[in-house]
C-alpha cells in the first residue's frame, strides 16, 4: 500500500535495524460494509511490522472508544484518551457508525486534533461516504480528517454476504 511506503519513509532509524515513527502520513479508509476496510487497515499495520518498524500501535472502534471513555467513578478516563491520542499508531475503526452526540463529537475531536497537532499516523475507517463525513462528525473533525488524511475508497460486494451464499 503506498501508505505504509511513506509511513516507513518519514521513519527514522531505531536500534538493531529497525526503524521508529515519530510523524507520518494518515490514511482514511471509506466504503460500505463488508468492503474489506477493517481487513486492509490490519494489513497495512503487519506490513509496517514486517518491515521492521517498531512501534506501539493501538486499534479500537469508534463504538468501543465511547464506551471506553465514558465518566464512571473510580476510573480515570481523561488517562484513556491520553494513551490512545498518544499512541504511535492508531487505528480508529468504524468511525461514524455510532449515535452521535455532542459529548461523542467532542470526544472525537480531542482525540483526532491530538494526532493532527503532531502529524502522527493514524488509519482511520468509515461507513460514511465522503460527502456525509462533514454532517455526521462535525465540521472541526471532518476539516482536520480533510486535511491529514490520504483517501482509499473500497468498493464491491459485502464479502460476508458472498461467503455464505
Ligand atoms: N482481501 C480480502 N481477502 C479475503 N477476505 C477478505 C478480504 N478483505 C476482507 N475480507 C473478509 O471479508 C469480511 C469483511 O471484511 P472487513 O471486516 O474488513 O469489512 P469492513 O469493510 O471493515 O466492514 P464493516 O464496514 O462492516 O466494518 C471479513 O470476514 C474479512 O476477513
Ligand atoms: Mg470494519
Amino acid at each position: 500500500m503506498a501508505w505504509t511506503d511513506e509511513v516507513i519513509r518519514a521513519a527514522r532509524p531505531g536500534p538493531a535495524s529497525t526503524v521508529g515513527i515519530s510523524e507520518g502520513p494518515s490514511l482514511l479508509i471509506a466504503g460500505p460494509t463488508g468492503t474489506g476496510k477493517t481487513h486492509q487497515a490490519y494489513g497495512a499495520i503487519r506490513a509496517l511490522l514486517t518491515a521492521r518498524v517498531r512501534l506501539r500501535w493501538e486499534a479500537v472502534t469508534a463504538a468501543d472508544l465511547y464506551a471506553r471513555l465514558r465518566p464512571r467513578s473510580g476510573h480515570d478516563t481523561e488517562r484513556d484518551l491520553q494513551s490512545l491520542a498518544r499512541s504511535p499508531l492508531l487505528l480508529l475503526d468504524d468511525l461514524g457508525a455510532a449515535k452521535n452526540s455532542e459529548w461523542t463529537e467532542e470526544l472525537t475531536y480531542r482525540l483526532i486534533n491530538h494526532r493532527y497537532d503532531h502529524l502522527l499516523p493514524t488509519l482511520i475507517t468509515t461507513n460514511l461516504p465522503i460527502a456525509e463525513l462533514r454532517a455526521a462528525l462535525g465540521d472541526r473533525v471532518a476539516s482536520r480528517l480533510a486535511e491529514m488524511t490520504e483517501r482509499v475508497i473500497l468498493t464491491g460486494p459485502d464479502r460476508r454476504r458472498q461467503r455464505s451464499t
